[in-house]
């Protein structure tokens, strides 16, 4: 598939089931995604690929933070919550690294380039003939979250990139071209 065509066809999956990518695909992806522009080049970027049990056990811990977060959540929410994250065949956790104190480059371009890692992920899963979507919510955000990766509350987790065979994909969007065009 030519750059064009993976880019102009990619929309976000509605619905995913097995098969995954297998492990030389899953290399690609990464690959992909860590050749995203990287100002300073700091590789600030983690990619934590959850499968099965290591999924299961994602989904345990996302249920435990929201009951912190909102104790009176209903336990059908919560059990909403746990199958929408075990629905998710595969799940690559997108995480930055930050170094806010860097005395070169500031912490939100740090933040974008694993942003742009993201979209790469993206455009490499939609060449490979799988379908992505990226996601985030409160979870993102958790600081018992980020600990469960090893992460500290000044890190950032970007994205939670469930993968997978696509079932149903949203309908690609026209292009919303927004700025001006300025020749001379
Ligand atoms: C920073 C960021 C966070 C996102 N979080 C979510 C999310 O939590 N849930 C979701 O369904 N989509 C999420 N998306 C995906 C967008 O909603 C999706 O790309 C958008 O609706 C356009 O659809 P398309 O990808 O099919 O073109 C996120 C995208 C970005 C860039």
């Amino acid at each position: 598939m030519d750059f064009f065509s993976v880019v102009d066809h990619r929309s976000s999956a509605a619905r995913l089931s097995e098969p995954v990518p297998g492990e030389s695909e899953l290399a690609r992806l990464l690959e992909a995604a860590a050749r995203a522009p990287d100002h300073g080049h700091l590789a600030p970027w983690r990619f934590i690929v959850l499968q099965g049990a290591s999924r299961d056990r994602f989904a345990d811990t996302v249920v435990a933070a929201r009951k912190v977060r909102t104790p009176e959540a209903p336990a059908e929410a919560l059990e909403a919550e746990r199958q929408k994250v075990r629905r998710a065949p595969m799940i690559i956790v997108v995480a930055c690294v930050t170094q806010p104190d860097h005395p070169k480059i500031p912490e939100i371009e740090q933040v974008l380039a694993v942003g742009a890692a993201t979209q790469n992920l993206l455009l490499a899963a939609h060449a490979l003939g799988y379908g992505a979507v990226w996601k985030t919510g409160p979870a993102a955000y958790d600081p018992r979250v980020k600990a469960s990766f090893g992460l500290v509350a000044s890190d950032h987790i970007i994205a939670f990139v469930h993968v997978g065979t696509p079932l149903a994909m949203n309908p690609i969007r026209p292009p919303q071209l927004q700025g001006k065009v300025r020749r001379g």
